[in-house]
């Protein structure tokens, strides 16, 4: 099934839906990255991780083609909305259209460090604005029964002590927030650009840990640098759950061992298996007009590691030059890779 309504989305009591989100190991916001094919994949391999969507901007929410914006299929639960905004009037309204459409969560970006969201005043710079924040939060909450929650940092430029973030984190709290999500590094507004935004201030996973020790009950999920079993499974003891980007994305089978870390027994853990289990999916897909690169373009990294990875990308990227190519693209590809096995 295609669409982005559940059969019963109307009917589901919300109400008790909030705080009831498993987020052990949630799946990073990644925009052009973690779009609705992408989801599709990472949940084969991970079926109980919390998926987050790219950031969409609530004015694009309001008034853009919301349907498209916001569609996505049934087997991405759960699934978060991630937006971008500061207007608490426009982010009710996308809070809203986020519950029409299904979602199991609402979190707002306040940790993109890019210039064009620091104009429009969203993201990474609303740190500097707590209230503001907590008043977006509020509206949120006010408007739709679901898990409202942000996405942050641990500080920005100079504003990086521990009472920054602090200050900030109580604010939000207070707002209503159900779970912050903390990138555990600050961002560098004047001078980096967004990628070295995401290397080169350096993590911290302890200022993050004393912000659970101080903060109370809300529930923290740790972001930043988490790519293999090892510092999930340590950082999964000391936070209420942890979120990863990259790792997920480049090399998504090391989500298998997390979710099993979670669930054992849990998922898909071979790779053949998985791309089998997506056809269905890309065939359906292909049959709607999207086109197979759309989809193969986020299964580059899935054999990363493996005897015939180097074969299986260069075959798959071969996909975005053939805007007619079919799914017998992606069988020769596993061809590659399991003969070279
Ligand atoms: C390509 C890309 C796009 C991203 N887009 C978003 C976004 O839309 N919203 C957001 O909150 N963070 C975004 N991020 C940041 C990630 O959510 C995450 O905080 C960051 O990559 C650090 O986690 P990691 O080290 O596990 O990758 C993006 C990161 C990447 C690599």
């Amino acid at each position: 099934m295609t669409g982005n309504q559940r059969p019963n989305a109307g009917d589901r009591d919300y109400s008790q839906l909030r705080g009831d989100l498993d987020r052990r190991l949630c799946v990073a916001p990644m925009m052009d990255w973690t779009d609705r094919h992408c989801r599709y994949l990472l949940r084969l391999i991970a079926p109980h991780a919390l998926l987050y969507t790219e950031m969409i901007v609530a004015a694009a929410i309001e008034h853009g083609d919301t349907a498209r914006l916001l569609e996505f299929h049934e087997h991405e639960h759960p699934l978060a909305l991630q937006v971008g905004g500061s207007d608490p009037r426009q982010l009710a309204v996308a809070a809203r259209a986020g519950l029409r459409a299904g979602y199991d969560e609402i979190n707002l970006n306040v940790g993109c460090p890019s210039g064009r969201v620091q104009a429009g005043k969203f993201g990474v710079c609303l740190m500097r604005e707590p209230q503001l924040v907590a008043d977006c939060v509020r509206a949120m909450r006010d408007a739709v029964d679901l898990p409202i929650t942000v996405k942050t940092r641990i500080g920005v430029d100079d504003d990086d002590s521990f009472e920054f973030l602090l200050d900030f984190a109580t604010a939000v709290t207070a707002g209503g927030c159900d779970a912050l999500v903390v990138h555990a590094r600050k961002a560098w507004l004047q001078g980096l650009s967004p990628k070295e935004n995401r290397d080169v201030p350096p993590l911290d996973y302890g200022i993050v840990l004393r912000l659970r020790q101080n903060l109370g009950e809300i529930p923290i999920v740790v972001n930043g640098g988490i790519g293999d079993i090892g510092i999930f499974t340590e950082r999964l003891r000391e936070f209420d759950g942890v979120m990863v980007g990259r790792a997920a994305y480049q090399t998504p089978m090391v989500l298998a061992e997390m979710e099993r870390v979670v669930y054992p027994g849990s998922g898909l853990v071979n790779r053949e298996q998985v791309v089998e289990a997506y056809l269905p999916y890309v065939a359906s897909q292909l049959a709607r007009g999207v086109r197979l690169h759309n989809m193969t373009r986020h299964m580059l990294g899935l054999f990363q590691g493996y005897p015939g990875a180097r074969h299986w990308r260069r075959h798959l990227s071969q996909a975005s030059s053939c805007p007619d190519a079919g799914i017998e693209f992606v069988e020769s590809a596993l061809a590659h890779v399991t003969s070279a096995a």
